[in-house]
């Protein structure tokens, strides 16, 4: 798959959720500068729809305010049950640039 141009890493929030809509997705962006880490995952909670980018994080796990389900990051799994998952995509950083592996 094609990585895609996601987001000028100095566009994006530190420690928190950046929401960004490319190529018909709607995807949630966190810079965490404490792991060094970026992470891309589907903006939309899989329960009912909450706005991940703008959840709270406790590490690398970010919890959805709606109902507090809670995903890890790197793998999308809910903490709760690994029945629920959100779309975690392979990230690179580009000369500042992050990209991501969105499907077709
Ligand atoms: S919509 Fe996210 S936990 Fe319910």
């Amino acid at each position: 798959m094609p990585f895609v141009e996601i987001i000028p890493l100095d566009k994006c929030q530190e420690g928190a959720g950046t929401f960004v809509s490319i190529e018909g997705k709607e995807l949630a962006v966190f810079h965490l500068p404490a792991l060094d880490r970026v992470f891309v995952i589907d903006n939309a909670c899989p329960h009912a729809g909450g706005n991940l980018a703008g959840g709270d994080l406790d590490g690398q796990v970010v919890s959805c305010r709606w109902h507090q389900w809670e995903f890890d990051l790197a793998t999308g799994v809910c903490t709760h049950s690994d029945r629920a998952r959100v779309r975690s995509y392979s990230v690179e950083l580009r000369e500042g640039v992050v990209w991501a592996d969105l499907p077709a």
